[in-house]
């Protein structure tokens, strides 16, 4: 690890616009100091204290950390609380009528809905839920495309303490099936199909599709919200329209009070071996850093801004950024249903415009992808509202950091580059942006109370400069608990012995330079980064190989422009391998297949037919050598080891 070198030398830096200063949550390095001693001098008392300040309790809390289990953290072990009266009810008293969303779907249509109108539908889900037989604890499974009701139906959940995981709308039958099979939910909430640029996606009958597989019948009914008026197929006894069910529930729903370390939901998400991971989080430690990172990081002033985060509740940025933490602070927020380049490539600048957002937080891909389509666009638009701009999921090249910086925030605007994990919960390594100068492409330094560090293979620290593996040494509250009923993976996964058992492993390679300033290099297993998604590579290699014709398949990644990476799959056949039309025409039903098996996203850019792959005498596939093919890079490593050196030629030439 420590020869992994920084190709990137941006020296570049920025310093916060006086004016977003004045006014900013963490003013000035002195107040950002104070909070980073407090809380290296006593980091639960730290924890503690923001708990105590920011979170209703119903039960307050006597106990903050309990390391006995490790790495099974507790925090606030004892208090008792409800995620959806922090985030709804405790807003009432103030601000019934602030908008709490607006909605802008596909076709431009606003919906907008009050701190009051959401405390009734939330109730009126959660009761008709309970009237169903669901109880404290239950799995929901929630494939919905991005709406209001997608945000109700978490919170509903939330409120009666089921436990939900929201699967993106985007993941085929095989991937949700897989999804409810692992979680035994007992219900499932979708809609009949979503928009996505003009087109119909259908839900429904991907779930009809999945609750045919193996081990999925645990699920009772399947709660239908009609979106778009497509045909769907009704199951009697077993689907319901969601009109049909809240119909008469009281918009008074009793919360049900969880211990702060009952789980609020389940993400999966990919790892580089087998079946997707179910992260697992908690209520309290979750909750608490969704709100801090709302206030340190997106610097929120729940009165006055208008906060637009474009990921879909898919994503755990849709968990932390769209249905809890800005509800958590009372804030009014933008919610979007639809692409960043439809109808046009203005789409994003005129909703900013219209709804006069403040605060703006996306993904470079999306970004890079709207550089292309139209650079001087956003001068068309009236951005004046914006004071705040974010990205995540990938590294931000420093090209499109400073056209976001002029363009888009016409240099007035500090940019947060925030770095986390759906396994982190919230921001980890971010800006504070009254605070800290920011460097186009690094995502500056830990958050208070935040113990990130780069080490080597032993766990020592690196000296700045060089690189390492990313990880976390003291526990922190929104951190995941567990994978979901698989505590030795995650353990074996997230907290290796090599590291001594109790550091947090992020998976990702980062150094530091001279100023203490984190820089992220990648990551160090075979996890993909698409278009800031997470796709592991074991799990298209086993859709290509699952299909009749395949043999073998070895997939990496390649530098894309826009995506971040590419997918570039080498195939061998069980027959022959195919040339010319007939290997298109494979290549193109191979795509498909991968589609169908977990989604479009993990389709792969480019498909090689070989008689064979690389491998070393062990058997073990070459992935370093293959990645250099698919970059069309010419192999000047030792390749002495390897088996069959010839099938390096024949894999070279792009099909
Ligand atoms: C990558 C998304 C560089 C990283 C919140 C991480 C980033 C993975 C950044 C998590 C960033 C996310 N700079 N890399 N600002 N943000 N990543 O679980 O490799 O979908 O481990 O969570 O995305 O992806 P996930």
């Amino acid at each position: 690890m420590s020869h992994i070198e920084s190709i990137l030398h941006e020296n570049r830096s920025f310093h916060p616009h006086p004016e977003f200063q004045a006014s900013a949550n963490v003013a000035g390095p002195e107040h950002h100091q104070s909070l980073l001693e407090q809380a290296a001098a006593d980091h639960t008392g730290f924890w503690a204290e923001l708990a105590r300040q920011h979170i209703d309790w119903h039960k307050p809390f006597t106990q903050v950390l309990d390391e006995s289990q490790a790495p099974f953290y507790r925090w606030f072990y004892d208090g008792e609380l409800n995620v959806s009266v922090n985030c709804i009810d405790r807003h009432l008293a103030q601000h019934a009528n602030r908008t709490a969303l607006i909605f802008e779907a596909d076709d431009g249509t606003v919906n907008r809905v009050t701190y009051q109108q959401l405390h009734d539908q939330v109730s009126q889900l959660g009761n008709a839920l309970r009237r169903q037989g669901v109880r404290k604890g239950d799995r929901v499974i929630i494939y919905m495309p991005m709406s209001v009701e997608a945000v109700v139906a978490m919170q509903a959940c939330a409120r009666i303490g089921a436990i939900h995981s929201v699967v993106f709308g985007g993941f085929s039958a095989k991937s949700l099936g897989e999804r409810i099979a692992d979680a035994q939910a007992c219900l499932v909430i979708t809609a009949d199909a979503g928009f996505r640029g003009g087109k119909t996606i259908a839900l429904k009958p991907v779930v009809d599709e999945a609750l045919n597989m193996p081990a999925t019948d645990c699920v009772r009914h399947v709660v239908v919200y009609q979106r778009a008026r497509h045909p769907v197929n009704m199951v009697e006894n077993r689907d319901i329209w969601w009109q049909d069910f809240i119909a008469g529930m009281p918009s008074v729903c009793e919360p049900e009070w969880m211990n702060a370390e009952d789980p609020l939901f389940i993400l999966y998400t990919s790892g580089s071996t087998g079946t997707p991971k179910g992260v697992q989080h908690s209520s309290g430690g979750y909750l608490l850093g969704a709100i801090m990172s709302m206030h340190w990081v997106f610097d929120a002033k729940p009165a006055s801004d208008v906060f637009w985060c474009t990921a879909d509740v898919g994503w755990i940025t849709g968990h932390s950024y769209v249905a809890y933490g800005p509800l958590a602070l009372g804030m009014t927020e933008v919610i979007f249903e639809g692409i960043p380049t439809w109808p046009d490539a203005g789409r994003f600048w005129r909703m900013i415009q219209d709804h006069k957002v403040t605060t703006f937080y996306t993904a470079p891909t999306a970004i890079r992808s709207l550089i292309k389509l139209g650079a001087d666009l956003p001068r068309q638009y009236d951005l004046s509202s914006l004071r705040l701009l974010g990205t995540v999921g990938e590294p931000i090249n420093p090209e499109a950091w400073v056209w976001f910086h002029e363009e888009v925030g016409h240099s007035r605007c500090p940019i947060v580059d925030t770095w986390w994990q759906t396994e982190t919960g919230s921001h980890m390594i971010a800006p504070v942006p009254g605070a800290l100068h920011t460097k186009p492409g690094s995502c500056t330094r830990p958050l208070p109370g935040i113990h990130a560090d780069v080490v080597d293979e032993q766990g020592n620290s690196l000296p700045h400069g060089e690189g390492g593996y990313l990880v976390i040494r003291r526990p922190f509250p929104s951190q995941l608990r567990t994978l979901w009923n698989n505590p030795e993976r995650f353990r074996a996964t997230y907290f290796p012995a090599e590291l001594g058992g109790t550091t947090y492993l992020a998976g990702d390679s980062a150094h530091r330079d001279q100023e203490g300033y984190f820089w992220i290099m990648g990551r160090i297993d075979d996890v993909l980064n698409v278009s800031g998604h997470r796709l592991g590579t074991m799990e298209i290699e086993s859709a290509l190989v699952s299909h009749p014709a395949v043999a073998e398949a070895a997939v990496v990644g390649k530098p894309h422009d826009v995506k971040g990476e590419a997918i570039v799959a080498f195939v061998v056949l069980k027959g022959p391998r195919p040339e010319g039309e007939e290997a298109a025409r494979l290549s193109a039903e191979l795509r498909n297949w991968v589609g169908q098996e977990i989604g479009a996203i993990a389709k792969p850019d480019e498909i090689r037919f070989g008689d064979n792959l690389p491998k070393t005498r062990s058997g073990k596939i070459m992935r370093r050598l293959l990645r250099t093919l698919a970059k069309g890079g010419e192999i000047d490593q030792d390749v002495s080891t390897l088996e069959n050196p010839a099938i390096l030629q024949q894999l070279s030439v792009a099909g």
